[in-house]
């Protein structure tokens, strides 16, 4: 079946750059980034607690075990796994699913907290659910730092399917860059690199701070090169506004680091299918 996302993208399609993009590669910069808390991993591990904390309250109490979905899981699935580990009450069924052979070979053999009683991760492409039959439906999907590749046509298309992957109660937690108001929208080209591209100031201010936390030159410069040409964030609103369309109920989460010159560019958004 031709979708969307395979006639707009090589960035979300079954064949996508990302296979191979080194910086999310053993060696890579993006380790880094995620031991030196600079993706604000930490503020998404508190904000995640608050939230599924809320969602199991809300459930049943005979429902001890819940199935999580996670997109573009990465190497080291580090928020959600703090998430599962703080509910020691619960039981977990995990599948990651990423598109790097390389991440996913060492997600294998990530250590998952005690009750996560059933795992796997799946080698695919998370833009496109149609792509892979997943057997049950999910009470919590996650995805981390990977909505801002996408364009707003496409963050729906993926939406929309994770509305029908969750079960009604589900909750849908996306913790990611997203672009500041006071920027204008900028659209991913289809191929090179934008003009007028304000994004030039974020990613030169973004390179020294890196640079300050002990990041060598080379690492920085292949994170920069990687931001430069995938990253393209929507806002906080605009995602608001693609979630409540599709019908799920929508909150939005900021964070704030004083030691992070750039976390007014990450948050949460999450959706509850009510
Ligand atoms: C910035 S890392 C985030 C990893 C983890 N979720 C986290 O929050 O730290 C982005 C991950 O998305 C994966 N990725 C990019 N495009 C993808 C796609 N179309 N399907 C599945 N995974 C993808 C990359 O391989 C990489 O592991």
């Amino acid at each position: 079946m031709s979708t969307l996302i395979d006639i707009e993208s090589s960035v979300q399609s079954k064949t996508s750059v990302m296979r191979r993009e080194p910086t999310f590669n053993k060696g890579g910069s993006y380790q880094f980034i995620i031991g030196k808390n600079l993706g604000l991993h930490r503020e998404a591990i508190a904000t995640s607690i608050e939230i599924v904390s809320k969602f199991l309250s809300s459930l049943p109490k005979t429902k001890k075990t819940l199935n999580v979905l996670d997109l573009a899981c990465g190497a080291s699935p580090v928020i959600i796994a703090e998430v599962m580990n703080h509910f020691s009450n619960y039981s977990f069924e995990y599948t990651g699913i990423d598109i790097n052979p390389d991440q996913v070979a060492t997600c294998r053999k990530f250590s998952f907290p005690k009750n996560v009683i059933k795992k796997e991760v799946i080698e695919e492409n998370a833009w496109n659910l149609e792509e892979h039959s997943l057997k049950d439906k999910v009470d919590l999907v996650f995805i981390g730092l990977n909505t801002h590749h996408g364009t707003p046509e496409e963050i729906s298309f993926l939406a929309k399917q994770i509305f029908s992957q969750l079960n009604k109660g589900g909750v849908f937690l996306n913790h990611d860059l997203f672009r500041p108001e006071k920027y204008p929208y900028l659209r991913r080209p289809k191929k090179g690199l934008p003009k007028n591209d304000w994004r030039d100031e974020w990613l030169s201010g973004y390179k020294s701070f890196l640079k300050t936390q002990g990041q060598s030159e080379d690492l920085a410069e292949q994170g920069i090169d990687h931001m430069r040409n995938w990253d393209y964030p929507i806002s906080m609103e605009e995602m608001r506004t693609i979630l409540v369309k599709i019908g799920f109920r929508v909150s939005t989460h900021s964070y704030t680091n004083p030691n992070h010159p750039f976390s007014n560019f990450y948050g949460m958004v999450v959706g509850y299918k009510v």
